[in-house]
């Protein structure tokens, strides 16, 4: 589906073309990017910052929000060091060059890995090995077969299917002169006990272990970020021609984050609101035949017939004003599917919504 441009959006909905739908598309998991004290700190930094430093953190760019922005997700993600990039994408070329810097020439990636990882590989001109998707024991064949320094790089929470990857055996089968990457953007703010990530969710700390998330999506406000041991980190911002020559994130954005961090770690109601939303939608759409992964994340991915089918229930729905998003993005299950996320704004109505649509729509397909 390829929407017309937003001419307003809340949590839940959005306006297209004069009309408003409900909307299950985005990652905005958490509401942050509608939250008023998040609105309020960009607005009242944007008051002493203007709205972009215009040059490189590295020559005058660098202002106080994102020094603060860093060190507070280091602490909150209990990672040694951390380093602000302009975006999620970035965030995995900057630590890709990091490890590259470090002598590290050989990338084994989850075959169905975010795409920023295959780039971020070729860019840093590793040599690039793939194993199948969420399958950590032929990783290690791999790289035992390999026996050089290598990074592994997977999604921790895959972007298309929201399925958790196997980390802890990963982690468990990495050696010494390895690493293991986790993109977690979708499992940052969703997963861990304030929202720490997936690595916190299944109570992981390794010195060899790297975290990058972008903080545009659960966090909903802007930038992107590696986080590793101060080592790695100093040897990233010193080498990474990622951060060196790119413009950070708007400091009203970072200083917006840092509130939303705040929020994260004292509104516990809201992930509770998010994960019984994930449980009722998995309940009501294996109700209605649709299966689903059982982990705890608020993407599902799904198929429902053919290509001609799944563009029909699409229009059924938008005509019930309900944005159910029909997608070819890669990395997915399937070459056209539905993708459909969750946030801690919508409500027990919505998802009934949606799910009675689905059904009607199931119901009315030609036998
Ligand atoms: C897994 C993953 N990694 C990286 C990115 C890139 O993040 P950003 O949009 O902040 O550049 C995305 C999303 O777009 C993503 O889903």
């Amino acid at each position: 589906m390829k929407c017309p441009p937003t001419q307003s959006a809340s949590a839940t909905h959005v306006t297209h073309d004069g009309d408003t739908y409900l909307s299950f598309g985005g990652c905005n998991y958490m509401g942050l990017a509608h939250h008023p004290a998040v609105i309020s700190a960009a607005q009242n930094a944007l008051e002493t910052f203007g709205l972009s430093t215009s040059a490189s953190r590295q020559t005058t760019g660098n202002a106080l929000p994102h020094e603060q922005l860093e060190s507070d997700l280091a602490r909150f993600t209990r990672f040694e060091s951390a380093l602000l990039l302009p975006d999620g994408y970035t965030a995995n070329l900057a630590a890709l060059q990091g490890l590259a810097s470090q002598g590290i020439r050989h990338a084994v990636l989850d075959a169905r890995a975010h795409s920023s990882l295959f780039d971020a590989a070729k860019l840093a001109q590793m040599t690039i090995h793939t194993y199948n998707h969420l399958d950590a024991h032929h990783a290690e064949r791999i790289h035992n077969a390999l026996n050089q320094p290598c990074v592994v790089l997977t999604d921790a929470v895959f972007t298309t299917t929201g399925m958790i990857a196997p980390i802890n055996t990963l982690l468990n089968t990495i050696t010494d002169q390895m690493y293991l990457l986790i993109d977690d953007c979708h499992g940052f703010t969703v997963l861990g006990k304030q929202g720490q990530g997936t690595a916190h969710h299944l109570d992981l700390q390794h010195p060899s272990l790297i975290m990058t998330t972008t903080l545009l999506k659960g966090l909903g406000c802007a930038g992107g970020v590696v986080l590793g041991k101060a080592e790695l980190i100093s040897a990233t911002r010193n080498e990474s021609t990622a951060f060196i020559c790119t413009t950070p994130a708007s400091p009203a954005l970072a200083s917006a984050a840092c509130t939303a961090l705040k929020i994260l770690e004292s509104d516990q109601e809201r992930r509770e609101q998010l994960h019984s939303n994930i449980n009722t939608l998995r309940r009501e759409l294996n109700s209605i035949g649709i299966t689903t992964h059982s982990d705890p994340t608020p993407i599902f991915a799904f198929t429902i017939g053919d290509a001609d089918t799944m563009r029909h229930i699409e229009h059924q729905l938008l005509d019930q004003k309900i944005i159910l998003p029909l997608m070819e993005y890669p990395g997915g299950p399937a070459p056209l599917y539905f993708r459909l996320s969750l946030t801690a704004s919508h409500t027990t109505e919505h998802i009934h919504q949606l799910t009675s649509a689905l059904a009607s729509a199931q119901k009315a397909l030609p036998a």
